[in-house]
């Protein structure tokens, strides 16, 4: 592989001390496992920076980041305690805002939270089989609910009225199912046919792609994204198909889910859906994430656990690691170093074997992990 220059964003909260343990990691890839990765530790975007400058990144910022290989962020949003007036606090509307602008100004349509229960891993679910959870989400990352339009009409009176656009383009929900039907075959060839879902229409299939919507009341995009399934499917013989409506979709993640593979679902669907999918599979301290164009290297991608700044938490060294390691592994194949991507997250898994269940801060579990590697 290529020697690969990227930046490391701390950002709010936990991001910060989530960030330092990746820095440890990737320092011992680099040092002894001849990973040819170097980087640069950007401050901003982060409330602090904000708190300076009077804004969460500098002018040139989206040009700057596209300089990159790949971007490492830790999680943004510092609402601070509404206890303590003299704190300087900022709206989630400030904060995130650059989060959501790298995910649009990179063209990062896809975001992919896969949820695999490892063993030692917290298993909230009481069935043994929940166990077998290994499921990967793919989330549209670049529109939907998330184009931030409308406003608050008569604001403050009893007639006021908020608007909130959503856009859904064909163009958009092709891409994004094709590349969940990708990947659907992806996880068949590499998983061989050692797990089996059930297809009404094609009888016993070996891969499954669940699309999520909330067509019966939302049927303009709802039938939209139905629609391009349906077309895009054909390609795909050999994987199994099912539809769910969203809120059944979330009891049945909790009812049984080793029933999905991957599944595919609108950002605001994909961001609720990864959550419960978290905590199906050991916690949000266990949940990695990317925002990625599968279709083009021409920008960095976007690497962030799925969790946020957990202010409840934060400054105490209480956070786990292990979400923004396993999010690094994921960075670390992207850019092709394969090979320690892999160690990585069997690093993780090992130390979760080892160490799992004991009371660790985020210091024992970095260096659990760094000892496994
Ligand atoms: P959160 O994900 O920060 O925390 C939810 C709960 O999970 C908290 O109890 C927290 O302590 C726990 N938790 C999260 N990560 C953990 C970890 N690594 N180890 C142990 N426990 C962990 O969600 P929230 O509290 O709703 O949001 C806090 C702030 O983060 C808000 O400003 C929100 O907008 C922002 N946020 C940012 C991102 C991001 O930057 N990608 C994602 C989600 C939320
Ligand atoms: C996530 C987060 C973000 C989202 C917030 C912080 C805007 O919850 O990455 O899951 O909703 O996409
Ligand atoms: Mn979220």
């Amino acid at each position: 592989p290529q020697p690969r220059h990227i930046a490391l964003m701390p950002g709010d909260g936990i991001g910060a001390e989530v960030v330092a343990a990746a820095e440890q990691v990737l320092t011992q890839l680099r040092d002894h496992h001849h990973v040819d990765i170097s980087w640069d530790t950007l401050e901003w975007p982060s409330t602090a920076w904000h708190q300076e400058h009077g804004r969460m990144m500098p002018e040139d910022a989206m040009h700057r980041v596209k300089g990159y290989d790949a971007l490492l962020l830790g999680a943004l949003g510092d609402p601070g305690p509404t206890s303590d007036p003299q704190r300087y606090r900022l709206p989630d509307g400030i904060s995130l805002a650059p989060l959501l602008a790298f995910r649009k100004e990179l063209d990062l349509w896809a975001c992919e939270r896969p949820a695999r229960l490892l063993p030692g891993a917290p298993q909230f679910l009481a069935d043994p089989r929940a166990a077998d959870i290994d499921m990967l989400v793919i989330r549209e990352n670049s529109e939907g609910e998330y184009v931030n339009q409308g406003g608050r009409m008569h604001r403050g009176t009893p007639n006021e009225v908020a608007t909130q656009l959503e856009v859904f383009t064909r163009r958009a929900t092709e891409r994004l199912i094709r590349h969940a039907f990708l990947r659907a075959r992806r996880r068949l060839v590499l998983r061989g046919e050692t797990k089996q879902f059930y297809c009404a229409e094609k009888g016993q299939a070996f891969a499954q792609l669940c699309l999520v919507t909330k067509r019966n009341a939302q049927p303009a995009w709802g039938e939209l994204y139905s629609e391009v399934f349906d077309e895009i499917a054909r390609e795909f013989p050999e994987i199994g198909t099912r539809h769910e409506l969203v809120d059944a979709a979330c009891m049945k993640f909790v009812q049984c889910p080793w029933e999905f593979d991957v599944v595919v679902a609108s950002n605001l669907h994909g961001d609720i859906l990864t959550d419960l999918a978290a905590v199906l599979s050991g916690g949000l301290g266990l949940a990695p994430s990317c925002n990625i164009n599968p279709d083009s290297r021409a920008m960095p991608a976007l690497f962030e656990p799925t969790h946020g700044s957990a202010p409840d938490i934060a400054g105490q060294g209480l956070a786990n690691p292990s979400a923004m390691l396993l999010t690094t592994a994921m960075m670390l194949e992207w850019l092709g170093f394969t090979a320690a991507g892999e160690q990585l997250r069997a690093a993780v898994a090992a130390d979760l074997v080892s160490n799992g269940h004991r009371n660790r801060n985020c210091q024992e579990i970095t260096q659990g992990i760094i000892a496994a590697l």
